[in-house]
């Protein structure tokens, strides 16, 4: 009985954590004009503020046990999980059993739940939720794609369409963004998120959070937006979907909190627990990141939202005896709603949960009176707005460009690109996702449709058919199965074309969630596939669509033009053929690094030197392999563009000893054409007390220049920028020697040293 007992009270019992007391950033390290939470959302910022709110305390105080346990449930409308609701789902509503629905989305249909609610005796208006990640009607390319634009106007954007969208459908919530660190491809999840860098993850972020929230949260046309998964997802061991994390307190600081935090600092409504565990708790029921980080030291009195079912989950983690236990701990640890499991709805009256209880449903209550909906319940439903709001032209323009701007030229050896389509007559497109518009779209978006997608071969043919080429397609081989059938019919289509444009990747259905890889290859037959159309000697571009890093090496060899698309949504192919032109121009970088094979992973580029770092001739008893590099075949920050670039060697232009410390350069089109350029600056703790990663982004600006023009440019970094977490879990800064590198990728080595001492 004890033993069954403990987990709860142990979880109750504040402080308790397997970890040590909050890291506070220090005073002079905060930036003044960030509070941690809330800065642009109208929900109360602190509990004091939400238990003052008259209305809502006046209807918590109608509220019976019931009710209040029902408001935090929420129930699937269509099923994104493993455990289906069946159609009770009316009824409950109309009993006051449900808070809030997922997976809903369509005027007619949310209207027919929320006319449910309001049969309820208090009426209280539902909630529905979505997991919006990349668009809604208008498909955007997958985030990670996004992030490879290094343009956080692009995922802003991105987002503040797909609020204009899903809002017009009813749509209240947005699970999104994922913000997970990942630094290991075969995690299927690594889609959804910014890749592996802290810095770029959490610009990334706050774009986000800012798009889908606008200024002000309860716009009609914007989202309430739903951090996750907190914390340390990404790095599932063998990058196993759901498998265990083992972090330190200090990796989970310096690494995978930032973008939570920063997302914070945006005003985001909710987060979301993730399912794994850590260091021995399930994060929905670990109390260092639900009580002391999240609520204690990040303030933040938002709405929690646990993953699917992921509360009865803590039966199968094995940390909980049933599911009424399940729900106690979860619910005494401010897991506010409860997602698919079915059990906040029965909890029996347990005084020592009251307090809880009453909290998570005034944060709901706030979050429902700030979208609006206590005022008018249907103010997000409007047939007309709904249909006029889908698709519209301008969506898709902003999606085409957002396409464009995540693009990233691996190769262009034989400088084949940009080309002039009227010099080929004969193009055929070949390749299993040339017309693959599910797998164009990408994973994780519920409402695209593939018959309104812009494949490759619709972009190409539209294209190369306006100016006069005739083109053909191929499928060549099936995108995952292995079968080499059809490749000679391709071969023989390459051999009477002018131009091959080789559509090669992942099928959507083998990325996202639980879609993880032992083998981050071209799947199937396609590398015979790409073997056989390049033996051909035609001029070969090869487009790449994947939902992860892959493992190109060969590739590499027998393609010299190597152009990334990844599933880059709705109107990909338009971008593909803009980019082929060069009407649009190429400048993404690679915001996760690319394994010269699976074997390396996980591979990232802000590791740490190690005491026996790899030398050149000398591998044994170096940190090596035997049969492989350890170098990425691409690292991050990496990309090409259609002219050349210098940038100046970093330098520094403050005072010394002045904060905060002002880094410059100058980047110039050294080229002949008009072109993007990420210009990056890397900075590197010489030696520290403990030890630092051989580099870290700390700031990046895309820029666009006419050839031969010249920009400068400045990065402003502070103390806070270049801190750390010491050996007590707090974050400083410790003066001494740092080197700094400007560049075009996370190769650039130290250029400049600087001296900095404590504000
Ligand atoms: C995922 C979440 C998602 C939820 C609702 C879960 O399986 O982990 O990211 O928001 O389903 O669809």
């Amino acid at each position: 009985m004890l033993r069954r007992l403990l987990p709860f009270f142990l979880a109750a019992a504040l402080p308790l954590t397997s970890w040590a007391e909050p890291s506070k950033t220090p005073e002079n390290l905060r930036n003044p004009e960030q509070p941690i939470w809330g800065r642009n959302s109208p929900i109360p910022r602190t509990l004091q503020e939400l238990e003052k709110d008259p209305q809502l305390l006046a209807l918590l105080a109608q509220m019976s046990w019931e009710e209040k346990c029902g408001q935090l449930n929420q129930y699937a409308g269509e099923i994104t999980g493993p455990q289906p609701l069946k159609p009770e789902l009316e009824q409950r509503i109309v009993q006051g059993q449900v808070g809030s629905v997922l997976s809903i989305s369509g005027v007619d249909r949310c209207r027919k739940l929320q006319d449910s609610a309001l049969k309820s005796r208090l009426k209280i208006p539902l909630l529905f939720a979505m997991d919006v990640i990349h668009g809604y009607r208008t498909v955007f390319p997958i985030p990670l794609a996004e992030a490879a634009s290094f343009d956080p106007e692009i995922a802003e954007q991105d987002a503040k369409i797909s609020a204009q969208e899903a809002a017009a459908s009813g749509v209240h919530l947005t699970f999104a963004p994922m913000v997970d660190i990942a630094r290991d491809c075969r995690w299927g999840r690594v889609i959804e998120g910014a890749g592996e860098d802290p810095h770029l993850g959490q610009v990334m972020a706050r774009a986000r959070v800012r798009g889908f929230q606008g200024r002000q949260l309860g716009q009609p046309d914007r989202l309430a937006a739903c951090v996750k998964h907190f914390a340390g997802y990404g790095a599932a061991e063998g990058g196993r979907d759901y498998d265990t994390s083992e972090i330190s307190e200090r990796t989970m600081r310096e690494v995978y909190l930032p973008p939570f935090q920063a997302a914070m600092e945006e005003g985001v409504a909710t987060l979301m627990p993730s399912f794994q565990e850590t260091a021995g708790l399930p994060s929905t029921a670990n109390p260092w990141l639900l009580r002391q980080v999240l609520r204690q030291d990040w303030g933040f009195e938002g709405v929690v939202i646990s993953d699917y079912g992921a509360i009865e989950e803590l039966t199968k983690h094995r940390i909980c005896q049933d599911k009424l236990e399940a729900g106690k701990l979860a619910l005494s640890l401010g897991v506010d709603i409860d997602m698919m499991s079915d059990i906040y709805r029965t909890l029996p009256v347990t005084p020592e949960l009251q307090a809880s209880l009453d909290r998570s449903v005034l944060r709901l209550l706030a979050l429902k009176k700030a979208l609006g909906l206590f005022e008018d319940p249907y103010r997000f439903l409007n047939q007309e707005r709904e249909k006029k709001t889908q698709f519209c032209q301008d969506f898709r323009l902003a999606s085409c460009r957002a396409a464009e701007k995540s693009a990233v030229l691996l190769e262009n050896r034989q400088q084949l690109l940009p080309l002039e389509p009227q010099r080929y007559k004969r193009v055929s497109v070949i390749g299993p996702l040339a017309d693959d518009a599910v797998s164009t779209l990408g994973e994780w978006n519920l409402v695209g449709r593939p018959e309104e997608t812009i494949t490759a071969w619709k972009g190409l043919r539209e294209g190369f058919g306006a100016c006069g080429s005739q083109v053909q397609l191929e499928k060549g081989c099936p995108a995952y199965k292995a079968d080499s059938s059809k490749i000679a019919a391709a071969k023989k289509l390459a051999l009477q074309s002018d131009l091959v444009v080789l559509v090669l990747g992942e099928p959507a259905e083998i990325t996202g969630e639980s879609r993880n890889r032992t083998f981050v290859g071209l799947p199937g037959s396609q590398l015979e596939l790409a073997r056989a159309i390049a033996a051909t000697g035609k001029p070969v571009v090869t487009v790449l669509m994947n939902g992860r890093p892959l493992a190109l090496s060969e590739l590499r060899q027998i393609c010299p033009t190597l152009l990334e698309m990844w599933h880059p949504g709705t109107e990909g192919g338009r971008a593909l053929f803009n980019l082929l032109r060069g009407s649009a121009s190429v400048g993404g970088k690679l915001p996760m690094s690319f394994p010269t094979n699976s074997g390396q992973l996980p591979i990232y580029y802000n590791r740490k030197s190690s005491g026996r770092a790899p030398e050149k001739g000398a591998d044994k008893y170096k940190m090596a392999y035997y049969d492989s590099s350890i170098q990425p075949l691409y690292p991050f920050g990496y990309g090409l563009s259609y002219s050349s670039f210098a940038v100046s060697p970093a330098r520094v232009v403050s005072a010394p000893s002045q904060w905060p410390l002002v880094v410059e350069c100058t980047v110039k089109n050294t080229g002949k054409r008009k072109a993007d350029e990420v210009v990056q600056l890397y900075v590197s703790d010489e030696v520290r007390s403990l030890t630092p990663p051989v580099k870290e982004l700390k700031g990046f600006s895309r820029v666009s220049l006419d050839p031969g023009q010249s920009r400068t440019l400045q990065f402003r970094l502070n103390p806070g920028d270049l801190s750390f977490i010491d050996q007590d879990m707090h974050r400083v800064f410790e003066p001494g020697s740092f080197g700094l590198a400007t560049g075009t990728d996370s190769r650039v080595p130290v250029q400049t040293r600087v001296k900095l001492s404590t504000p």
